[in-house]
C-alpha cells in the first residue's frame, strides 16, 4: 500500500473565504472584509472605510458560522481525517490589542472543534490565513512594525491555551512566502496604502520593498516565537510553515533562463522554507537584498529566535507550476505575476496551468532539501461548475484533476517522500482569494451562493464527493 495506513486525507479551507459572520458575536473587521469582489479581468479593491453599496464576499462567504454542523458531518461522511481551516484572529482580538479575548469567539472555536471529534476529524488549523485583524494594518500599516509581533504572540498564547487539547496541528502563517512577492504586499503583510487601490498593485517605492521584506521579517520572527511559544504550553503540538509552492521551469535551456528560474525557485519557494525549516537567512537571500539594495531592518537576537523556532513539518500548497523567460521578462520591466505560458500544459479556465508532474518533482525537491515530514494543505480545481439537466453537478473535471495529483502524489511516496496528508483546497465551495468570486468553485461540495449576493447556501454533493470519498475508504489505492 504507498499511502502510509495514516495518511491524513481531508479538506481545507480558510476563515475569510468560508466562515462568513463577519460582524457578528463581537468579531472585529480583518483586513479582507476591506476587499471588495472582483473577476479574473476586473482586480479586487481595498477601501478603508466599508462603502455603502458595495460588495465584499468576506462578509457572509460559505456562512460556514452559521453551517458548520452541516459542513462536518457531510466531512464526516466524506471519511476525511483531518479538516484544515484558520480561526479568524479578529474574532478572537477584535482589534488585535484587546486586553481580553472574545469570549463568543473563543466559544464558536470550541464548538467547531468538538463537532469535528465527533467524526473522529483532526483540526488542522492555520493562525493567520491572510486576516490580519483590520486596526492593527490601519495603525501599524500591518507587518512592518515589530509592535505586532507581540500582538500575534498574544493571540497565539490565547489560542493555543485555550484549544491545546482540542488542535494538536497548527500551522503559523498561510503561504507566508508570498510576502516576498508585491502581491502579498495588502493579503499577506497587510500594508494597507491609501485605500482605494487594487488588490495586488504592482506599484511600489523602495521604501515600500524595504518595509515588505521588513513586514516578512517580522513574520518569520513571530512565527519562530510561536512555535517555541506552542511547545511549550503542549509539547505534543505539531507546528508546520506553510508555503505557497511552485514548480518553476525555464524557458529555453538558454543558461539565462536557466538562472532566472533558480532565482524564482530561491527567492519565491525556499526563500521563506530555508528560514522557517533551517532557522537563518540563506545565502542567497542576503545576496539578493545586496544587489537589489534592500534593507531589512532586524534586531538583536532575531537570529538566535530564527534559530529556536523551526517547525516540526513543511506544509504547502499546489496548483500549478510556473515558466520564466528572460526575453518575456524584459518585456514586462521586470513585473511578471506568473511568468510565461507553458506549450505542453494545459490551463483551467483561470489561466491557472495544470501540472502533476510538477507536484512529484516538487515533492521530490522539498524532501530532498529538508528530510522532515512534508504536506499538500492546499491542491484543487477552481472552475465553474454548471448544473446538468437532472439538476446535480457532474464535474469529472474535477475529478480528472484529483486522480492525475493523485496518482503523482502516490508516486512520490513510492519513490521515498514523507509525504503525512493531504487537504484538497476548497473542500466546500468559497471565496476565491485573489478574484472575489464564489464562481470559481473548487470544492466537492456545492454551495448555493452567487457573485452578486444570491443563493440561499445550501449545500449539495458534486459527484467528485463520491469519488473522493472511496479514494479515503480506499486509502489511495483505488484511484
Ligand atoms: C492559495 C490561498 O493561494 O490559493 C487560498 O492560500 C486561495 O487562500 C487558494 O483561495 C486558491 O486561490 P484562489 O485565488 O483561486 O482562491
Amino acid at each position: 500500500m504507498p499511502f502510509p495506513k495514516n495518511f491524513l486525507w481531508g479538506g481545507a479551507t480558510a476563515a475569510n473565504q468560508f466562515e462568513g459572520g463577519w460582524n457578528e458575536d463581537g468579531k472585529g473587521e480583518s483586513v479582507p472584509d476591506h476587499i471588495t469582489g472582483g473577476t479574473r479581468e476586473m482586480p479586487r479593491h481595498f477601501t478603508r472605510n466599508i462603502e455603502p453599496n458595495t460588495y465584499y464576499p468576506s462578509h457572509m462567504a460559505s456562512d460556514f458560522y452559521h453551517h458548520y454542523k452541516e459542513d462536518i458531518a457531510l466531512y464526516g461522511e466524506l471519511g476525511m481525517k483531518v479538516f484544515r481551516m484558520s480561526i479568524n484572529w479578529a474574532r478572537i482580538y477584535p482589534t488585535g490589542e484587546d486586553e481580553h479575548p472574545n469570549e463568543k469567539g473563543i466559544a464558536f472555536y470550541h464548538s467547531v472543534f468538538q463537532e469535528l471529534h465527533k467524526y473522529h476529524i483532526e483540526p488542522l488549523v492555520t493562525m493567520s490565513h491572510y486576516e490580519l485583524p483590520f486596526a492593527l494594518s490601519e495603525k501599524y500599516n500591518g507587518w512592518t512594525d515589530r509592535r505586532v509581533i507581540d500582538c500575534f504572540l498574544k493571540y497565539a498564547k490565547t489560542i493555543f491555551t485555550e484549544y491545546k487539547d482540542e488542535v494538536k496541528c497548527w500551522l503559523t502563517f498561510n503561504e507566508i512566502n508570498i510576502g516576498a512577492k508585491f502581491y502579498g504586499r495588502l493579503m499577506s503583510l497587510g500594508m494597507r496604502g491609501k485605500g482605494g487601490q487594487i488588490m495586488f498593485d504592482p506599484h511600489e517605492t523602495k521604501e515600500e520593498i524595504n518595509d515588505r521584506f521588513t513586514a516578512l521579517h517580522n513574520q518569520f520572527v513571530a512565527s519562530a516565537k510561536a512555535v517555541v511559544l506552542g511547545h511549550s504550553i503542549n509539547p505534543d503540538f505539531k507546528i508546520g510553515c506553510m508555503i505557497a509552492g511552485m514548480q518553476v521551469y525555464p524557458y529555453s535551456c538558454n543558461p539565462a533562463d536557466a538562472a532566472l528560474a533558480q532565482e524564482a525557485m530561491e527567492m519565491t519557494n525556499w526563500f521563506a522554507g530555508d528560514v522557517q525549516v533551517r532557522g537563518a537567512y540563506p545565502f542567497y537571500a542576503q545576496s539578493y537584498f545586496k544587489k537589489h539594495d534592500i534593507h531589512v531592518r532586524m534586531e538583536e537576537g532575531d537570529a538566535e529566535i530564527l534559530k529556536k523556532g523551526t517547525v516540526d513539518f513543511y506544509s504547502f500548497s499546489y496548483y500549478q507550476s510556473a515558466v520564466v523567460s528572460t526575453e518575456a521578462l524584459k518585456k514586462t520591466n521586470g513585473n511578471m505575476m506568473r511568468g510565461v505560458r507553458n506549450p505542453y500544459l494545459k490551463a483551467s479556465a483561470w489561466g491557472w496551468e495544470i501540472d502533476p508532474e510538477g507536484l512529484r518533482i516538487y515533492l521530490h525537491e522539498v524532501y530532498g532539501r529538508y528530510g522532515i515530514p512534508v504536506m499538500i494543505v492546499e491542491n484543487g480545481l477552481g472552475t465553474a461548475d454548471e448544473k446538468s439537466s437532472d439538476g446535480k453537478i457532474h464535474d469529472d473535471y474535477r475529478i480528472d484533476y484529483l486522480r492525475q495529483h493523485f496518482k503523482a502524489m502516490k508516486q512520490a511516496i513510492e519513490e521515498g517522500v514523507d509525504l503525512m496528508g493531504y487537504t484538497m483546497w476548497g473542500i466546500t465551495d468559497l471565496v476565491s482569494a485573489s478574484t472575489g468570486e464564489m464562481k470559481k468553485r473548487y470544492g466537492v461540495i456545492y454551495v448555493d451562493r452567487d457573485d452578486e449576493g444570491h443563493g440561499d447556501f445550501h449545500r449539495e454533493k458534486k459527484d467528485s464527493f463520491d469519488y473522493y470519498k472511496h479514494v479515503i475508504e480506499t486509502n489511495g489505492e483505488d484511484l
